[in-house]
């Protein structure tokens, strides 16, 4: 079992990050059996992909490894580390350009967000991104992928390509790839906005009042909950009652997924109630859940020499466990280097 997955180093954690991915990267890393290993990466070369700030750029990726150690992420034991300093990614990611296809990439669907109308004026990057995505994981012959539900896409793209490389260029018994699992939580596979419940949390929303961040305080995530867009019914005590209900649903199912339970005993035990009751206990439960990360987070993230070390000695570690698979798909594709 290898598990491998990816953050953007650029804007903050927020909560669907948090319980869309990083609460699974912890517990995988934490229940892994003896030989099995995670590898966790900032993906700063994606940044490329849009216009970014150079200056900001090492900054947000040192306090990306600051909140995903505060999540629980353990540099002991996982290989934590920034692609820019495993050049195996973009190496590879060439490689499998020969073997992505034009149309395979014309369908994913972040493409056709990002880009809007304006295809012709995006960066290449924006539209082979998820080629590198793809190199990230099947550099290490990842077997399980924990992501949100809008990574499935890009894992099935990587699905793709590692099957036609293996098809087209290794003997059947010899595959260079692996081809790997993405690791979808149920109760938390798509967090919303909480200004919008049809529109995904995200970094890139102009209203920071749609997102809780993981570096806000107690009063600022009690008050993005109680300004958090809603309808003037009470909670139903059925989830089919909230089937037409984009923001109840969504702030229903952020209290199961920090809970621990179904959205049937959310309801079992707030139907009927107003969100004058609901908001301020759903406030509580996300000040007790996320505070203790917040304050190790704040802690953390003034030190850049250990935030740095880490990221040095996890890129050490990622160039030893690519390297092998790296040299597989250069001989495979008749590529030599002596
Ligand atoms: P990114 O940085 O946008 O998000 C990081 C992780 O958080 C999940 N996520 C969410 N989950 C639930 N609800 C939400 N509102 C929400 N918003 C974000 C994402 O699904 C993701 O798991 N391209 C990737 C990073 C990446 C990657 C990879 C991931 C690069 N290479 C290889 C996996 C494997 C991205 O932009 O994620």
């Amino acid at each position: 079992m290898r598990v491998v997955s990816g953050i953007q180093p650029t804007g903050n954690l927020h909560l669907g990050n948090y319980l869309g991915a990083i609460r699974n990267w912890v517990r995988m890393q934490d229940s892994l059996e003896d030989g099995a290993e995670a590898l966790f990466f900032l993906a700063d070369l994606h940044a490329l992909s849009q216009p970014h700030d150079p200056a900001g750029l090492h900054a947000g990726t040192l306090e990306m490894v600051a909140a995903l150690v505060a999540c629980g992420i353990d540099p002991d034991r996982s290989v934590l580390f920034n692609q820019a300093q495993v050049p195996q990614h973009a190496e590879l990611q060439w490689l499998l350009n020969g073997t992505a296809r034009m149309g395979w990439l014309n369908r994913m669907t972040q493409w056709k967000d990002k880009a809007g109308k304006n295809r012709e004026g995006q960066s290449v990057a924006l539209f082979t991104y998820p080629v590198l995505q793809a190199a990230d994981v099947l550099l290490y012959q990842a077997t399980h992928v924990p992501v949100g539900e809008d990574q499935k896409q890009h894992l099935e793209l990587a699905r793709d390509i590692a099957q036609k490389f293996n098809n087209d260029f290794c003997p059947e018994d010899a595959p260079v790839f692996t081809l790997p699992e993405p690791i979808i939580p149920a109760e938390a596979a798509r967090i919303m906005s909480l200004r919008d419940g049809t529109a995904k949390m995200s970094k890139s929303d102009p209203s920071d009042m749609s997102r809780i961040n993981l570096s806000d305080d107690a009063d600022t995530m009690a008050q993005k909950i109680k300004k958090a867009k809603t309808d003037p019914e009470p909670l139903p005590s059925e989830e089919a009652g909230l089937a037409e209900r984009a923001e109840a649903r969504n702030l229903v199912g952020i209290y199961a997924a920090l809970a621990g339970q179904s959205v049937g005993d959310v309801l079992g035990e707030y139907g009927g109630q107003g969100f004058g009751t609901f908001k301020p206990a759903l406030a509580e439960l996300l000040v007790t859940s996320l505070g203790p990360i917040r304050d190790r987070f704040v802690a953390l993230k003034g030190d850049s020499e250990t935030l740095d070390a880490i990221l040095a000695r996890g890129a050490a570690r990622a160039r030893e466990r690519g390297t092998p698979t790296l040299d597989a798909a250069y001989r495979a594709l008749g590529l030599v280097r002596h």
